[in-house]
């Protein structure tokens, strides 16, 4: 089923207290209490198609969560609309649900005093899923997170890697076209993270279901996502695939290049800039847009004969903190 999700000028407002410093501050701000309103999500539009993996991230406190919040229908937009398979899921909560997933990695959606399996009957009579798929997707679903072994766990019993299995597989039961993800590996060892990874690909790829995850785990969003939106301070400052990203904020690559003997002057090669020379070994600057890795190798060798190279791309994680200082400037 094709569901699409669209946001137009969506915004969330909250009006907040302002509070003044000590016990003194506290007496009075109950009184009479500074209001302010802050923007949480400003003014955002996006359009989402079908079978997107889409990572949507920001520092803490960009406004992710909220929208997340708006977009499965627990929090209504001050202004603005979403729509997802073109209702709105504030205002059509129950029709909506039925095309949606939601997992808060920081908050189980789970029955806490039931058995895991217990947490799943009581989802299949909700959603009011039939036998046939309910069976199918808890096969798949045992496939991917291992289900089975903590089925007859109550869920305040699980650990947290267990939960989040738990919570994951709760939450497309009833197979729905579109997941919302927030911070789905959050505190998880690396085996767990795997596996959460592992099972959105295998339902994005399997369903063709669409997935906005929001994540602070850049790994998550190399292996995942064919796009990322970047939120900041509630509004979108980027929105684009991974490798424009690279491409427009890390336009330069650089090449250690180990020469057989060192250079008798010093070095200079076209459109190459020597960062750093030590002996025969030599650290290269280039822009990788301009000019081609093979090009530049070529021209050394040229010159000077190559006994070994290696490629350093720009690390994602010094891309994104690049942008997310920049935002800091701007505001
Ligand atoms: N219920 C609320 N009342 C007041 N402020 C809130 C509320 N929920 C979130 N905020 C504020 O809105 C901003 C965005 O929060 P959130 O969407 O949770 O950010 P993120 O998920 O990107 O870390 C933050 O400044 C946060 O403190
Ligand atoms: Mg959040």
């Amino acid at each position: 089923m094709a569901v699409s999700i669209e946001a137009k000028n969506l915004t969330k407002d909250f009006v907040i207290t302002k509070k003044e410093p000590g016990l003194k501050g506290a007496f009075k701000s109950l009184i009479h209490s500074e209001k302010s309103i802050l923007h949480a999500v400003n003014n955002i539009s996006f359009s989402i198609e079908t079978g997107q993996i889409v990572g949507y991230i920001g520092p803490n406190g960009a406004g992710k969560s909220t929208t997340i919040k708006m977009m499965s229908g627990i929090l209504q937009p001050t202004s603005g609309e979403v729509t997802i398979g073109g209702l709105s899921p504030f205002k059509e909560r129950k029709k909506v649900v039925r095309n949606l997933g939601v997992v808060f990695g920081q908050r189980t959606q789970l029955y806490w005093d039931l058995r895991l399996g217990e947490s799943f009957e009581l989802l299949r009579r909700i959603y009011e899923i039939d036998d046939d798929t309910y069976h199918k997707n808890l096969t798949v679903l045992n496939d991917i997170l291992n289900i089975q072994e903590i089925i007859n766990t109550p869920v305040r019993q699980l650990s947290l890697g267990q939960r989040m299995r738990g919570d994951l597989a709760a939450a497309i039961l009833h197979s729905p076209p579109v997941i919302f993800l927030d911070e789905p590996t959050i505190g998880l060892d690396v085996d767990v993270k795997y596996c959460v990874r592992q099972f959105i690909k295998d339902i994005n790829e399997q369903y063709h279901t669409t997935i906005i995850l929001t994540t602070h785990d850049l790994g998550d969003i190399e292996k995942l996502c064919d796009r990322i939106i970047i939120i900041n301070h509630g509004e979108i400052i980027h929105d684009c695939s991974l490798e424009t990203l690279m491409n427009n904020f890390a336009p330069d690559r650089q090449l250690v290049v180990d020469l057989y003997k060192e250079p008798e002057n010093s070095v200079a090669i076209n459109n190459v800039k020597i960062i750093k020379q030590e002996g025969a070994r030599l650290w290269i600057e280039y822009n990788k847009k301009e000019t081609g890795t093979g090009d530049i190798i070529e021209s050394i060798a040229a010159k000077y004969p190559i006994r070994d190279i290696s490629i350093e791309e720009s690390k994602i994680e010094d891309v994104i903190r690049k942008i997310y200082a920049k935002g800091e400037i701007q505001n």
